[in-house]
């Protein structure tokens, strides 16, 4: 599980944070991009790069997720028109524990108690400036390791391995 500082720098390292979305959150993507990096992380942009009308969120979320789970970058954000859609394909994704956030609570306690890895937002629902909140939030919060949380973590992993629900 990640254990992540909750400075834009890990040590020496710049954390990395993964973006993507589909045209429904080409915009807000778009207008979080320089704040990220203003803020100091280092930014793999997983597109879609250009507004496509027609493009499906699965083509971009879907490899966020897996450089998620793989740990290829630290955490992750998805974007859709609702985030409904970038949620239920990320969370597809063993490893990946991803969560529709479009309140400050949620933010920060989703990562402290359910290590929450993908944070996803929605393009037609929130503006830039709650977006960005919203983010900053989640990526400074850290996972709390109580003993009850990781085993509830534990549990979810289990059943994702296709194991019973105790
Ligand atoms: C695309 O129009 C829209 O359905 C998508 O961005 C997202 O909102 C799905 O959940």
């Amino acid at each position: 599980m990640a254990d992540l500082t909750g400075d834009a720098s890990s040590g020496a390292r710049k954390r990395k944070i993964g973006v993507a979305s589909d045209h429904g959150g080409f915009g807000l993507k778009d207008a979080l991009l320089g704040r990220l990096r203003e803020a100091g992380y280092e930014i793999v942009d997983f597109g879609n790069e250009r507004l496509d009308p027609a493009d499906d969120y699965p083509h971009f979320v879907i490899p966020l997720a897996r450089a998620v789970a793989a740990g290829e970058v630290d955490r992750g954000v998805a974007i859709c028109g609702s985030g409904v859609g970038a949620c239920v394909a990320a969370n597809k994704v063993p490893g990946v524990r991803a969560c529709l956030i479009h309140e400050i609570f949620s933010a920060h306690q989703g990562v402290e108690d359910d290590d929450l890895n993908v944070i996803c937002v929605g393009g037609r629902v929130v503006g830039a400036s709650l977006a960005w909140e919203l983010i900053e939030t989640f990526l400074n919060a850290r996972f709390s390791g109580a003993e009850r949380h990781r085993r509830r973590l534990a549990e979810v992993a289990r059943l994702e391995r296709g194991g019973p629900c105790a």
